[in-house]
């Protein structure tokens, strides 16, 4: 009984903070700064494709036998595309609910809905638009094949990712989600920060100074692959 009780009012807790504004921005800072995490390394690893083939897929078989013998075969990387998956949901979702709230509080928001929205914040959701389709786009494009341009093959990333940047709208898709992707980290970070508590009038300017650096080494980062097979420099 005194366990369902204390049960209950721990569900109720979690409840009011996820209808809260704040517990909604809460949530997109976190699932935006555990997705910050995993595109830093993801950009890291994806400039072993300058190294050749066999160091870049070697990368990729790594992946999936990471923490092995304890781990079986693609467990480590199931785990992380669980806690990815769980943060884009709650990502989307709180950014969803968070607009709809801010367009009912509006009383005259059919007349000056356009005006009033922030650069900012319409960057911010066509930015976020746009990352979500392009992710969709990617998973079916280099990790299922499905809409792959050339032979997909399965355990050959190396030859996939040429395949894809050998093609102008593979080019232009991931170009074009890479510049969005900057844009958003580059608010979304300092948003995150104000968020968590971290902003203050000294700190305000290094936070700034991070998000660009952050937003900069990510945009360069992902950008080089594309470039770096148009040019030939991968092939
Ligand atoms: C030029 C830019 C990019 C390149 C060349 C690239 C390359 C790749 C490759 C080759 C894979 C498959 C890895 C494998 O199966 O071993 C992959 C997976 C993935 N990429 Fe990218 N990527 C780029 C940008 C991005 C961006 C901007 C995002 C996020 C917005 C992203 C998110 C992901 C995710 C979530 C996966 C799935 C990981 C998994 O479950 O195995 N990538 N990428």
């Amino acid at each position: 009984m005194a366990l369902a009780t204390r049960t209950d009012r721990r569900s109720s807790l979690a409840r009011t903070v996820w209808n809260s504004s704040v517990g909604k921005k809460t949530v997109m800072a976190v699932s935006g700064l555990i997705m910050l995490l995993y595109l830093v390394v993801h950009m890291i690893g994806n400039l072993k494709i300058f190294f050749g083939p066999d160091e870049f897929n070697h990368y990729a078989h790594w992946l999936r036998t990471v923490g092995e013998p304890f781990m079986h075969y693609e467990w480590t990387l199931w785990a992380i595309r669980v806690v990815l998956v769980a943060a884009v949901v709650a990502h989307a979702v709180s950014a969803y609910q968070l607009s709809r709230r801010d367009l009912r509080a509006r009383p005259d928001r059919y007349v000056h809905r356009r005006a009033r929205a922030t650069y900012a914040t319409r960057t911010m959701r066509w930015g976020g638009v746009i990352l979500g389709l392009f992710l969709v786009w990617h998973l079916l494009d280099l990790t299922t094949g499905t809409v792959h341009s050339g032979g997909f093959q399965e355990g050959h990333p190396y030859q996939n990712v040429v395949d894809t940047f050998s093609t102008w709208y593979g080019n232009a898709v991931y170009i074009v989600a890479v510049l969005a992707l900057g844009l958003h980290v580059r608010h979304g970070f300092w948003s995150a920060a104000q968020t968590l508590g971290a902003g203050s009038r000294t700190r305000d300017r290094a936070l700034k100074a991070v998000a660009d650096v952050l937003a900069l080494l990510l945009t360069v980062g992902f950008i080089a692959v594309p470039v770096g097979v148009m040019t030939e420099v991968v092939s």
